[in-house]
């Protein structure tokens, strides 16, 4: 009879910022550091490693989710997409990133992927969200630089941008 810890190792093949991948995981393997150390994707950061401060936050199918919770076998098949995703050109910021520059929504950057991605996910859906909406949607991200206001201007401001591209007459 197998041992009960026995590792068990599965075959998961998922896309990950557009790019297929096929990777044999352990049962209790997280999500987290399978994009961190087997596929490299550092930029996706671990705090509390207990779903608490959303640093690890990526996107599975286009909604926010906490790498540190999810297990890497869970994703087969899904559409996972990092903080790497947002720069199409490693010279150029995604207009959020590039907000975030402009009002200095960043210090230390340690809170900062988890919460651009969250942030992604949210103007994706809703453009025309206000600062309740954004300050509710980041109520489980904690930043330890506390620089919480100006990562609102940022979001209301890369927000404003993002509509004014979608309607340039209105
Ligand atoms: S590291 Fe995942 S929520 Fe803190
Ligand atoms: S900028 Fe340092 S933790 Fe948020």
């Amino acid at each position: 009879m197998p041992h009960l810890n026995a590792a068990r190792r599965h075959l998961v093949h998922f896309t990950v910022n557009g790019r297929m991948v096929r990777a044999e995981v352990e049962n209790r393997m997280l999500l987290s550091d399978l994009l961190r150390h087997e596929i490299g994707l550092t930029g996706t950061h671990v705090g509390c490693e207990h779903g608490v401060c959303g640093a690890c936050t990526v996107q599975i199918d286009g909604k926010p989710a906490r790498a540190c919770l999810t297990l890497a076998q869970q994703i087969r098949g899904s559409n996972i997409r990092t903080v790497e995703a947002l720069a199409t050109d490693p010279a150029v910021l995604s207009p959020l990133q590039a907000a975030f520059r402009r009002h200095h929504g960043l210090q230390c950057g340690f809170c900062t992927p988890g919460i651009l991605m969250s942030l992604d996910a949210l103007l994706r859906e809703r453009p025309d969200a206000g600062r309740k909406e954004i300050r509710e949607h980041l109520a489980g991200h904690l930043c330890r630089c506390t620089g919480y206001a100006t990562i609102i201007e940022a979001a209301l401001d890369a927000a404003e941008e993002q509509r004014k591209e979608e309607t340039p007459n209105a």
